[in-house]
């Protein structure tokens, strides 16, 4: 069974006074359980509103969405998730305990084990425990860590998460990204979208690309990043002007840095270059693969100019 699966999932918002905005066309997705499923796309691309018809917040204009085999339209299907929405807002006149307990009210959760999990979870997430500290008194990023406390409280199987780094700091994210790491290894599922691409590159086993509402990349991060390794940059020192030329004459742009010169050559060429490059007047300083980056394979999908498709 997958944890998550969407047909043809498209949504049109409408507006008497503004026009119509396509912001989502035609979504196939499947989320595996076990899974951890990072949705990358820029500002605008359709991650939340994906989210919140997964969430059945909003109604689809076509096609369908379900949650562990389950209609999104069924309540039932919400039993076993938890949520982070893009803003997470509570009842500002809660502490964070009481926000905790009537969470796990709704869950059906006994008071005993309520009190335990908040404990833990409260700690994990080094969020105060007092009774004076409400809500309301909240940075952003306690916010945001109460609003993941609530969607982990009840141990759903699947955990939906909207930007869940926004706002936390270094030891924030990491703290998070850990504690979905082991959540994963405990067998849930966890499908968040975001901008960071590095927490993406540390923590997740498959990704999806999203723009202008079309998923456009679904596939692992191996995929991504180990196949598009292709060349070396190269940096010699002691380059006589000479050299310099016979590297032009050959086709490779020789770049000077400080004392060195920095050349790419192409991974099928490495060894050739070294031999006839490197002698006892020039000094081989560093050798190091041009990896493909994330960040690389992103840009490549994203638009630099958002009203170029307007
Ligand atoms: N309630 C709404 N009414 C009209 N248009 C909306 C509404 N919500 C979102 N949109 C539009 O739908 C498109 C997708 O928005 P969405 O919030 O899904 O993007 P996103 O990928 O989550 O972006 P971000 O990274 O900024 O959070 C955008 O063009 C946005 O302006
Ligand atoms: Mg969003």
């Amino acid at each position: 069974m997958t944890a998550i699966q969407t047909r043809k999932l498209g949504k049109t918002y409408t507006a008497k006074l503004t026009r119509k905005v396509v912001a989502l066309k035609g979504l196939d997705l499947e989320v595996k359980r076990g899974e951890i499923f990072g949705f990358l796309g820029p500002n605008g691309a359709g991650k939340s509103t994906t989210i919140q018809l997964l969430m059945n917040l909003i109604r689809p204009t076509t096609g369908e969405a379900s949650v562990l085999g389950r209609p999104v339209t069924e309540a039932s299907s919400r039993r076993n998730l938890g949520y982070l929405p893009e803003n997470p807002n509570y009842y500002g006149y809660l502490n964070a305990r009481e926000l905790l307990e009537m969470v796990g009210k709704i869950h059906g959760l006994e008071s005993g084990e309520i009190r335990r999990r908040s404990k833990d979870i409260l700690e994990l997430l080094g969020l105060p425990s007092e009774k004076r500290r409400t809500i309301s008194g909240f940075s952003k990023g306690m916010m945001q860590r109460v609003g993941l406390a609530q969607a982990i409280f009840h141990d759903p199987e699947v955990i939906i998460l909207d930007e869940p780094m926004s706002g936390l700091d270094p030891p924030g994210r990491k703290l998070v990204g850990d504690l979905m790491l082991k959540l994963r290894d405990q067998g849930r599922t966890i499908f968040f979208s975001t901008h960071i691409l590095h927490d993406v590159e540390v923590i997740c086993d498959r990704i999806g690309i999203i723009t202008n509402g079309q998923l456009r990349f679904c596939g692992s991060l191996a995929e991504v990043i180990s196949e598009s390794f292709s060349s070396y940059e190269v940096a010699l020192r002691r380059v006589s002007s000479e050299q310099v030329k016979t590297l032009q004459d050959k086709g490779f742009s020789p770049k000077t840095f400080e004392d060195k010169v920095k050349v790419e050559v192409p991974k099928d060429e490495i060894a050739a270059f070294v031999d006839t490059f490197v002698d006892q007047d020039t000094e081989l300083a560093a050798i190091e693969p041009q990896r493909f980056t994330l960040e690389d394979f992103f840009m490549g999908f994203v638009d630099l100019d958002p009203h170029s498709s307007d």
